[in-house]
């Protein structure tokens, strides 16, 4: 099985970035744990801050990998484009986020894109990741 993971904007500051509410590990890191977990599957990360990479590796990969982990960072909440690709591509995407974003700002609380998703996994820290394993 292929699973594609894609974070967005800032969460290659993840470590470093607001620690009491992402945690002090590195995605670098956690996906290495990630990959040991599950040995069985080929897993493919990418992180672009830009939104038309996100767009794009979803064209890419929404074709022919089995699923596709997204954080959209707070692309999630503005971009009707990222939602629109999640739309167009036949591989089921889960949304993740590493906070809970219900217990947020009301601004965090729509997503322009989890009505084209298989589901939302929201505030289990970097396991958000795993979970959403679980799912494929
Ligand atoms: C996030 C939640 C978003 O609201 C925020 O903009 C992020 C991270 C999360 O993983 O908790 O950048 O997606």
């Amino acid at each position: 099985m292929k699973i594609q993971i894609i974070n967005g904007p800032n969460l290659n500051l993840l470590g470093k970035r607001e620690e009491q509410i992402y945690g002090s590990q590195t995605f670098e890191s956690y996906f290495e744990n990630l990959k040991i977990k599950f040995k069985d599957i080929t897993f493919s990360y990418f992180q672009s801050n830009i939104e038309g990479e996100l767009i794009n590796k979803i064209h890419e990969v929404g074709f022919e990998f089995d699923g596709i982990i997204l954080n959209a960072g707070a692309y999630t909440h503005t971009s009707i484009g990222i939602g629109d690709a999640i739309a167009g591509v036949t591989t089921p995407v889960v949304e993740v986020h590493i906070s809970n974003v219900y217990s947020r700002e009301s601004y965090r609380h729509e997503s322009k894109m989890a009505k084209h998703c298989k589901g939302v996994i929201t505030g289990f820290g970097l396991d958000s990741y795993a979970l959403a394993v679980l799912s494929f």
